[in-house]
């Protein structure tokens, strides 16, 4: 049994990470770091950590453990760096939230000092888990849309105000990209790197200051790929639209609805008939999928350096 830790009480880990790690066969919740140990000791109890001993308020004495097998970090993307390169330090492997880091430097720290510990380290690129993704990515990487020429992705959500971290520099760098430009973004460089090749260039216009923040609030994205290929997303901290996916190339199209989001449902068209999928949950797709790294020896399916490599885009995207 893997026992993994937690860092970070807020909504992603208790909302979506904790159910999932549950879901997993070989793995267990074991403790818990929050700024505050009472709450750590709360959530922990809620949520059926493991350990005799299961919460901390202390970075360093919570990787102390010598059961403590692996780290899922879900904190403010400003802080995922110095955390992660504590944990490899301390001998734990690390799931940390998207986006990894928020420079390219950190992220390349963060790398390295996984690498130098011989840890795994993996990136929480949930969309990669959803089964009806799954069969898409395997039918446009074996050509059955023939060349990929056009793909778009759009995920929003509608903030109340600017009271978000993300809005905010602090603890954090970039708003809507931060909170799902940065999926959008991945979904569209796995489904079209293995058959156009990287991206290579970027262009963008982003808003700010609608609700106050200097942080990007929308972002409207366009890529080009080394085939020719063109891509485009949206991601905005001010409207609720339906999630959507669009791939097309020269031998057909697939239309996603409601796929981009948290769950694992919605529905994919294609000019050949709807794609089928089981609904299952993707978090615990990407817990499963870094257990099993961790006890193979291989890198987690979303890498670092596939982590990286948004970073590297996001900061283009968006320089500040
Ligand atoms: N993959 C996904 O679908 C997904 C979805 C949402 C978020 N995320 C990612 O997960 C990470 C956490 O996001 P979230 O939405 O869960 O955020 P959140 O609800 O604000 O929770 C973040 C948690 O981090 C801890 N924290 C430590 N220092 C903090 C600080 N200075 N300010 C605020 N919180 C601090 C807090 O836990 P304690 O009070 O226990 O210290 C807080 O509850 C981010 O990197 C985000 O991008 C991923």
């Amino acid at each position: 049994m893997l026992r993994l830790g937690i860092i970070g009480t807020g909504s992603i880990s208790r909302d979506a990470l904790t159910p999932a790690i549950g879901e997993v066969d070989g793995a267990t919740l074991w403790s818990v770091l929050s700024r505050d140990k009472a709450n750590a000791a709360r959530f922990a109890q809620e949520h059926n950590a493991a350990s005799p001993a299961p919460a901390f308020d202390d970075l360093k004495h919570f990787l102390s453990d010598p059961d403590l097998d692996a780290v899922v970090i879900a904190t403010p993307d400003k802080l995922h760096a110095e955390q992660t390169i504590a944990a490899a330090a301390a001998g734990k492997h690390v799931l940390v939230e998207k986006p990894m880091a928020t420079t390219v430097e950190d992220a390349d720290a963060m790398i390295q000092a996984c690498r130098n510990a011989d840890v795994r380290l993996g990136v929480a690129y949930h969309l990669r888990w959803h089964l009806g993704h799954r069969e898409l990515a395997a039918r446009a990487h074996r050509g059955d849309l023939g060349d990929i020429r056009f793909a778009r992705a759009q995920w929003t959500f509608q903030a109340p105000n600017a009271a978000n971290w993300r809005a905010h520099d602090e603890v954090g760098r970039w708003w809507s990209l931060a909170g799902v430009g940065t999926h959008s973004l991945d979904w569209l460089r796995w489904m079209l790197v293995p058959v156009c090749g990287e991206v290579t260039e970027v262009a963008s216009t982003i808003t700010r200051n609608v609700l106050g923040s200097a942080h990007d609030e929308s972002a409207a994205v366009s890529l080009r790929f080394e085939s020719g290929a063109v891509a485009q997303f949206v991601s905005s901290a001010l409207f609720v639209a339906p999630n959507r996916g669009e791939i097309c190339g020269t031998a057909g199209y697939a239309y996603c609805s409601e796929t981009i989001g948290r769950g694992g449902g919605g529905r994919i068209d294609t000019d050949n008939g709807q794609i089928s999928f089981t609904e299952v949950n993707p978090y615990a797709g990407e817990i499963a999928d870094f257990v099993s790294a961790i006890k193979e020896g291989r890198d987690p399916e979303v890498s670092g350096e596939e982590g990286r490599r948004n970073i590297e885009l996001l900061c283009e995207i968006c320089p500040q």
